[in-house]
């Protein structure tokens, strides 16, 4: 008997989220007009009653007064509560059912509504201790039985030791009152239960912090819905993301920490030692010298489209997944390319100038619509195909020039050779990615090959046209007109000068490198990166990760899910399954994806399988990294 374990859990705000008696202020005072400021009074009288300065019986009292609550209003509140148990409750009704008999509920509510309640969960009314309202002839109730002794103060502990229990004594809480449970020497551990409401007062005096019941479960190694909870993965966000991410990550239970600024590779390799999860711009540099102690780091989101600045070879054989934004704003540069189109056409740089310096120019010459004109795009991929449809849609004709085939949408057309297209476009603009190989393929040559007043866009990189080329067929009035908004060299901050041969030139739009830079955007970025990264730590999926293997996985469902990402060397799959078959494990699901460097495996499994497996598998000599999901 002596192993025995007794878990002591709280009703309000820590087996459900909310306090019953707000609720049921809320049901009993339903369409009364002083609804709210009861309900505040109420409010405050529990926080008192829980921070320990408010004695319980008159916090009982004071409550039950302001209530003018009825038997009649009980179903409603019931039916509210049973919507309200906590999420990691929830989750984790398998533990509830299985240890229902170790399992007591200790309240200074009423069984009234708990019994309901954790009856739903397994729990056997017996098993509740709590405070039971009285009644008069019409139902109204009047108060409580005054003998219970959880209508007083100490009620708790005096409570658990009329049960005699023998065995460990575990607690979980919100409040002082199950503390007190833990100073009358009662209880063998008191965990203060945060996931609801975090009480000072409660956590210090607390043996430790359980921020969901996943955390109370993991630390006693007790069956559990999550393999790990999330409160454990750390995350650290730096250079000012945007709010909706810091949100979407708290919201998901991880332990988030926000820092304005970017790092210095110093500052990161020290910050990044106990993280598991990064979220960067553009600004903070990943490298291997920051990875090297990134040693629990899982994945790093990129809050932009770029990831140049990080050393993605080192995370890949890390076994680190690095996601970023790649579509995020591809509508935005789409909005500003059109835009532009239509500005050059009509000369419109030109004629805002004029009329600042006080020149009123009103003439049709060199204006003109943009309907039926060929626009040319150059590098038909996210941005590049998204502007054909919306440029199509304004009564362009479109065609493109790709060095891949690519799918033609709505009546574009790809041309068959780069001459063809410089020849016969009347508005070219450049779409294609930054690689290497792309330097300068924008020159003399290409120039020279283009119509006649050519309108002339690039919003992708800068280093993918010679400016000088450029500027020159500016000059003679080949092109002319152009827009431009990324340059070979763009300057570090908003400090710095813009310095570009391309300045006052003739009908030509210089805008500083924002074609993406919209809130929408920003937004649109803020929600999708934390999206991949969390189905990657919950699912393994890899979909759009910029360095890993791509592979879209199928939700987990009563099944344990083995993640073993290896050096891509000959035999690893081989081994892992000789392993699982060694042991007899019965595989549900397995997929496999390379690249050069590494394989990633995904194994789901029945449920029940022998430990050793999992030792064995991480011994496999190519092993990077091994994760277990459930
Ligand atoms: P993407 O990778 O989806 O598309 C690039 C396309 O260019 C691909 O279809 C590829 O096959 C093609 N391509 C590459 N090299 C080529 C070549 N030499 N000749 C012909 N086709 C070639 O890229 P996405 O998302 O459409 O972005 C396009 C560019 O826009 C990128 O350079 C990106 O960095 C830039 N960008 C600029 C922003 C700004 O604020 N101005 C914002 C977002 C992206």
């Amino acid at each position: 008997m002596e192993n025995l374990k007794h878990f002591v859990i709280d009703f309000d705000s820590t087996f459900t989220r909310v306090e019953a008696l707000d609720v049921l202020c809320e049901v009993s005072l339903n369409g009364h007009p002083n609804k709210d400021s009861a309900l505040q009074k109420i409010k405050e009288i529990t926080d008192l009653g829980m921070e320990g300065k408010l004695s319980l019986r008159e916090s009982l009292e004071k409550r039950l007064d302001i209530l003018q609550a009825k038997k009649e209003h009980l179903p409603e509140l019931i039916n509210r509560l049973s919507k309200e148990v906590s999420e990691s409750f929830k989750r984790n009704k398998d533990f509830v059912k299985k240890y229902a008999d170790e399992i007591y509920i200790v309240s200074n509510g009423f069984k009234d509504f708990i019994v309901p309640i954790v009856e739903q969960y397994g729990i056997n009314p017996d098993q509740v201790y709590a405070n039971e309202f009285t009644y008069d002839d019409e139902g109204n109730i009047t108060g409580f039985d005054p003998d219970n002794l959880l209508s007083s103060n100490g009620g708790k502990p005096k409570q658990i030791q009329s049960l005699n229990l023998q065995g460990e004594i575990f607690v979980l809480g919100d409040g002082y009152t199950d503390y007190e449970i833990k100073k009358a020497g009662i209880a063998h551990k008191f965990y203060a239960f945060t996931e609801n409401i975090r009480r000072e007062n409660v956590l210090e005096n607390a043996d430790h912090e359980a921020p969901t019941l996943d955390e109370f479960l993991y630390v006693n190694k007790m069956e559990r819905a999550l393999s790990y909870p999330k409160n454990r993965i750390k995350v650290l966000l730096l250079e000012n993301i945007h709010d909706h991410g810091i949100k979407k990550l708290k919201e998901e239970g991880y332990q988030v920490e926000v820092y304005p600024a970017g790092m210095s590779e110093e500052e990161l390799s020290e910050a990044i030692k106990d993280v598991s999860i990064l979220g960067i711009r553009s600004k903070t540099q990943v490298t291997a010298k920051v990875l090297e102690n990134a040693n629990r780091l899982l994945a790093v989101g990129a809050f932009c489209i770029g990831t140049n600045q990080i050393d993605l070879n080192t995370c890949l054989r890390k076994g680190i997944a690095v996601f970023n934004a790649p579509y995020s704003n591809t509508r935005s540069v789409v909005e500003l390319a059109i835009g532009e189109i239509i500005m050059l056409m009509r000369n419109l740089p030109d004629k805002i100038k004029l009329m600042h310096e006080g020149n009123w120019d009103k003439s049709a010459k060199n204006s003109f619509e943009i309907r039926g004109k060929k626009l040319g795009i150059f590098g038909y991929g996210n941005i590049g195909s998204q502007l054909s449809v919306v440029a199509e849609s304004l009564g362009l004709k479109v065609q493109f020039y790709d060095i891949e085939e690519k799918l033609a949408l709505g009546n574009a057309e790809q041309c068959k050779s780069l001459d063809e297209f410089l020849e016969t476009s009347d508005v070219i603009t450049l779409h294609v990615d930054g690689r290497p190989t792309n330097k300068n393929i924008f020159g003399e040559s290409e120039f020279s090959k283009m119509k006649d007043g050519v309108i002339f866009l690039n919003l992708s990189r800068g280093h993918v046209v010679d400016i000088a080329a450029l500027k020159k067929y500016i000059v003679s009035g080949k092109i002319k007109g152009a827009g431009i908004d990324v340059f070979p060299e763009e300057p570090m901050s908003n400090n710095d000068e813009f310095i570009s041969e391309l300045r006052s030139l003739p009908n030509t739009i210089l805008t500083p490198h924002i074609g993406g830079s919209t809130l929408e955007a920003q937004e649109m970025i803020a929600d999708f990166v934390p999206g991949k990264i969390m189905d990657y730590i919950n699912t393994g999926s890899t979909s759009v990760s910029v360095n890993f293997p791509n592979i879209v996985l199928p939700k987990l469902k009563d099944a344990h899910r083995f993640i073993h990402i290896h050096k891509n060397e000959p035999g690893v799959l081989a081994e892992i399954n000789n392993e699982l078959a060694k042991h007899d494990i019965n595989v549900v699901g397995q997929y496999l994806k390379t690249n050069e460097e590494v394989g990633y495996v995904i194994t789901d499994i029945n449920k029940d399988y022998d430990s050793e497996v999992i030792k064995n598998l991480k011994k496999i000599k190519a092993t990077i990294r091994f994760r277990v999901l459930y």
